[in-house]
Formats: C-alpha cells, sequence, structure tokens
C-alpha cells in the first residue's frame, strides 16, 4: 500500500539513512537508502520540482499514478512518497543493479537459460501491466532493475500512459534504439505492441553483443530495422502505408540480413520464445518467420 506524507509532525525523509547515489536521470537521481525503522534498503527518487506552485510534472504524476495500479512481482513496487524541500520524493523497493549494468560487466554473450529467464520476467511483468492497459513505453536495458536474487523488475513509468484508446498519444516515446518502426513512422495510435517491440530489442541485446539496433538518429533507426528485417509488407505488417509519416521517407528495397550474419545469433531462442509475439509485432513476426524458413 502506497503511503503519501505531506505533514512536517511525520517527517518520512527522518526515517531513511542515505547510503550513496545510485543512478541519475532526466528527472534528478536514485539514492541508495536505508530505512532506519525497519532495516531495509530503499531506492529514493529524488525528483526536483522546478516550478512547486504549477503542481507535479506529468511524468512524476503517472509514474506515482500508475505503480498503483499494477501490482506484481516483477513490476517495481513503490512504497512511500513525500516532499523534502523543493524536491518530491519517491521511495521504491530496492534492486541490486539494472540490466545496462549487468550488460556493461558481462565478460561474454548470456547464456541462453539466463537471458530465457529474463525474458519470461520480463513478459510477465509486462503483461500486468498490460491486463491493466497500462503501456510503458520506454522499456531498455536500464529500465529493467534486477534484484539480488535474480528477479526482474520493470521500472521508470515517466513515460508510461494508460491505453484508454481515446488517442492520440505521442509518438515521442521510447528510447530510440528500442522503439518501434510504427512509433518512427509518426503513430499516433498504438498499442502494447511497442512494449513489445522494445522487449524483443533487449533480448537479442542479451543474447548478442550490443543493442540490436543501434541507430544514430531517428531516419537511421528507421534504415536499420529495415536493414535487419527487410522491407516490410502489406502482408507482414497491415496498415504501415496509412502511418502519418510513411510517405515522407523511403528507402531502397531492402532483403534484410540473416539473422545467422547479423551480430545476434537469436534465430533458434528466439523462434521459440518470441512465437507469442508473433503476431503483435512486425520484429516478432520477421523474427518468427525468418528464423522458422532459415531453419527448415
Ligand atoms: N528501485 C531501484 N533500485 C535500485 N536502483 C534503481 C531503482 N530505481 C532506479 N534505479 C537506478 O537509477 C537509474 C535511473 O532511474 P529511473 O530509470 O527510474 O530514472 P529516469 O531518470 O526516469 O531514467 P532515464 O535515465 O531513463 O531518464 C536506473 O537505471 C537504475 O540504475
Ligand atoms: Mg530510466
Amino acid at each position: 500500500m502506497l503511503s503519501v506524507s505531506f505533514h512536517d509532525s511525520d517527517d518520512p525523509s527522518r526515517r531513511y539513512q542515505i547510503l550513496e547515489r545510485v543512478g541519475a536521470g532526466s528527472f534528478g537521481e536514485v539514492l541508495r537508502a536505508v530505512n532506519t525503522t525497519n532495516g531495509q534498503l530503499v531506492a529514493l527518487k529524488k525528483v526536483l520540482l522546478r516550478k512547486p506552485d504549477k503542481g507535479l510534472p506529468d511524468n512524476v504524476l503517472r509514474e506515482i499514478k500508475l505503480l498503483q495500479i499494477v501490482d506484481h512481482p516483477n513490476v517495481v513496487k513503490l512504497q512511500e512518497v513525500f516532499p523534502q524541500g523543493a524536491s518530491l520524493m519517491l521511495a521504491f523497493e530496492y534492486c541490486n543493479t539494472d540490466l545496462a549494468q549487468i550488460l556493461r560487466h558481462y565478460p561474454h554473450a548470456m547464456e541462453h537459460h539466463v537471458a530465457k529467464g529474463i525474458l519470461q520476467q520480463m513478459l510477465r511483468g509486462l503483461a500486468a501491466c498490460h491486463a491493466e492497459r497500462v503501456l510503458h513505453r520506454d522499456l531498455k536495458p536500464s529500465n529493467v532493475l534486477v534484484e539480488k536474487g535474480g528477479v526482474v523488475k520493470l521500472a521508470d513509468f515517466g513515460l508510461a500512459r494508460r491505453d484508454d484508446k481515446a488517442g492520440p498519444y505521442t509518438h515521442t516515446v521510447a528510447t530510440r534504439w528500442y522503439r518501434a518502426p510504427e512509433l518512427l513512422y509518426g503513430a499516433r495510435v498504438y498499442g502494447t505492441g511497442v512494449d513489445m517491440w522494445a522487449v524483443g530489442c533487449i533480448f537479442a541485446e542479451l543474447l548478442g553483443k550490443g543493442p540490436l539496433i543501434p541507430g544514430e538518429h531517428d531516419i537511421d533507426q528507421l534504415y536499420c530495422v529495415i536493414n535487419l528485417l527487410g522491407t516490410p509488407t502489406e502482408a507482414k505488417w497491415p496498415g504501415m502505408k496509412d502511418l502519418p509519416d510513411y510517405h515522407k521517407i523511403t528507402f531502397p528495397e531492402m532483403t534484410g540480413t540473416p539473422l545467422q550474419e547479423a551480430r545476434h545469433n537469436v534465430v533458434s531462442l528466439a523462434r521459440v520464445c518470441l512465437q507469442k509475439c508473433r503476431r503483435r509485432t512486425f520484429l516478432g513476426r520477421c523474427i518468427y518467420t525468418r528464423g522458422t524458413r532459415e531453419s527448415s
């Protein structure tokens, strides 16, 4: 149960002893702290309120609101929210690391069973979000936390929103390398596929060496997607020609790169694990169909 406290008499900041800084982002910083009343470690996300008279920034409000809706072992828990000076503190359950740090320090490509375990937990957490119609919209390795025992938790719901089917939604979400092609083509109406795309990219990154589709800018990102997966067809991606920016960008016809030749030998495992994604996303469909064709 989330506790929100705004009274000086019960100053929650006195309960926390700050140990060190563990992360920094667009909002401010994340501090490792201990709750002195129960000895539990927490991650305090300190959000500087630049204009306190204008209320809470949208991303903070969304993070607080949506994390109360989704309650799942594979989604990080927000325990408490309280003001401290000109900042708002969000106290989360503490996780030891995130996938970006793990990938930085992993000496070789990840063993398949480890990658599969991570994928399964990411998908469970995501299924819980999607069951509540919460789109995360910014899945990437640094937003996937990992607890000491190996439990994976989706975090950073600052760009998340409720999929109320009302649209239009902004297409400037998700970090470029993990951004689904419908967003790159300016889609204003989209759904859970944008998160599934990002999960597919993260999964490939776990199995390979480096990000799967590291575009240098937004158009290059789209180029890299098509270069890897081949020019999409209406059959593979119904409705693509109706996307707002589809006719603004043209690329030469590309056949795609056989995934065995790409840096990521994802075919065999991806074929098994991404079966469930195949109808939902272009990436899932392509990896699945290419894997099936190439191995048959
Ligand atoms: N509960 C937590 N436990 C441990 N570390 C955490 C926790 N939450 C966040 N962190 C660390 O702090 C980093 C930044 O946190 P978060 O992603 O929530 O902030 P952000 O500013 O919204 O992110 P971005 O860098 O995407 O802008 C994470 O990548 C992670 O390393
Ligand atoms: Mg983040």
